[in-house]
């Protein structure tokens, strides 16, 4: 078996156990591999155009490149523990392929490039995977949007019934945000797109290499202006643990409410029996774990984030053996949206609404004494002063159990001068509802509008969640 270690010669005998447990990541970063592979074709053409390689040499490497490539892929070259890391065991397998010819391809160039720009493959390819999955449930919540444009709802403030909403205008308010996550995944890709490869270590290289060649050939928009910057940043992973961490607190949010919507009490939704579990006790329950799941893995993803800014905090430049603990929050994020995001959107997209309970519940808890207040404004009373006079009338409901429209002429008449019975115009939730004209409101006519402008700015992110990050 071809000896495997990359680092060796100086030293008199192999690492103890301890250490080559503690070191090895290939359990983890084999997941680079196919990037490494795309890393190592620009790498060996870039060696062949300085007469490193010659044609013969280069044509051998590259098909035995793809040949690992192939074979990585059917599962039938795999690592070994014994390969410390992704591009051990790569380096192996194009050795038993080419012999002495495959240790030519490390010339010019370190893990720590390589690295570097594996992982900036890697997460560029996915985040246009994770964008697919936010654009499928962002079109899960803007269909139910779209079916519930004047669904009266009593919106909230504090959980406390505050003023009628429609319920699409609630759904999309969850879409909103997805929308950000796409824009900050496509910023961070656009800072992502520098290749560190050509830094070697730390220094560069004193080969005539062609760092933006090798860029180009991997789809990078420049290469790196600092060789020490290149190899030492890490804000790529950092930045994108951001977004994946605030997609997470999104999605527990809506996770959140739809615990709160499909509970007895609120009885607002109810979950499709694919997208819900039942009790191993209760033969009743039907609960709503995806809900749950989404609310409680914001912890790991909240948690990626945190791990990695305590790791690069106080780093001397460049390269330290604690940059390899980027990798694992980073996988763990992708991996963790990749199971949450289809679930979630199967779950909204099957979820029945129970129009008829939130209509009986827009009303509930005087939720229309600001249209009261704003009728008396309109009438030239100072809002100070409509605000006093409709808490006296809630004040007198409370005390004898009634609502709003229950007050006869009389009484409102005896709170305010102001008051006549035609203010009974305001007092319906359809009329609270279609007074919400301006835009960004939650009548039907703006939210209308609001869907139009939503399934407009998803479409323009389907096409970018299926470009190719690494041309081939
Ligand atoms: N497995 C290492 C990592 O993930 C690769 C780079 C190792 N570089 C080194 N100089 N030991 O960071």
């Amino acid at each position: 078996m071809t000896k495997t270690s990359l680092w060796g010669g100086r030293f008199s005998g192999g690492p103890a156990d301890a250490l080559a447990r503690l070191s090895v990541s290939v359990q983890f970063d084999w997941r680079l591999a196919p990037y490494d592979i795309a890393a190592s074709r620009a790498h060996a053409r870039v060696l062949a155009a300085a007469g490193l390689l010659d044609p013969d040499e280069l044509g051998r490497m590259l098909a035995a490149l793809d040949d690992l490539e192939a074979a990585c892929a059917s599962g039938e070259f795999r690592p070994t523990i014994d390969d410390e890391d992704v591009h051990t065991a790569l380096e192996r397998g194009l050795l038993e392929r080419l012999g002495t010819l495959g240790g030519k391809l490390r010339a010019g160039r370190s893990r720590n490039d390589q690295v570097a720009t594996d992982l900036r493959l890697y997460l560029r390819d996915h985040a246009r995977g994770l964008a697919v999955a936010l654009v499928e449930l962002a079109d899960a919540l803007t269909e139910q949007a779209a079916r519930n444009v004047d669904t009266a709802a009593p919106g909230m403030t504090h959980v406390q019934h505050a003023q009628p909403v429609t319920f699409g205008h609630w759904l999309l308010a969850h879409v909103h945000p997805l929308l950000r996550d796409l824009d900050r995944l496509r910023d961070w890709d656009a800072r992502a797109a520098i290749s560190p490869l050509g830094s070697g270590a730390l220094a560069g290289s004193s080969l005539p290499l062609d760092p933006a060649a090798v860029a180009k050939e991997l789809g990078f928009a420049a290469p790196a202006p600092n060789s020490m910057d290149a190899v030492a940043d890490r804000d790529f992973v950092a930045e994108f643990l951001f977004v994946t961490a605030l997609i997470g607190v999104h999605l527990s949010r809506l996770g959140e409410e739809v615990v709160l919507w499909t509970s007895t009490e609120f009885g607002w939704v109810e979950l499709d029996d694919a997208f819900a579990t039942g009790s191993s006790i209760m033969p009743q329950k039907k609960n709503a774990d995806i809900a749950e799941l989404a609310r409680g893995k914001s912890g790991r993803l909240v948690g990626g984030l945190v791990a990695v800014l305590t790791m690069l905090k106080g780093l001397p430049l460049t390269y330290d053996r604690d940059m390899q603990e980027d990798k694992e929050p980073a996988f763990d994020a992708i991996e963790t949206l990749q199971l949450l995001l289809p679930a979630l959107a199967g779950m909204i997209s099957t979820m029945t609404v129970r129009v008829d309970r939130l209509a009986a519940a827009a009303p509930v808890g005087f939720s229309l004494a600001t249209e009261v207040a704003d009728w008396l404004v309109r009438r030239g009373v100072p809002f100070r002063d409509a605000h006093e006079i409709t808490g006296q009338l809630v004040a007198l409901c409370s005390v004898r159990g009634c609502e709003l429209e229950d007050l006869t002429d009389d009484d409102l008449a005896k709170v305010s001068e102001h008051l006549d019975p035609s203010v009974r115009e305001v007092m319906s939730v359809e009329s609270a509802l279609a007074a919400r004209t301006t835009p960004g409101s939650t009548g039907p006519g703006p939210v209308a509008e609001q869907l139009a402008l939503v399934q407009h700015k998803l479409d323009s992110w389907r096409q970018w969640a299926v470009e190719k990050v690494v041309p081939r």
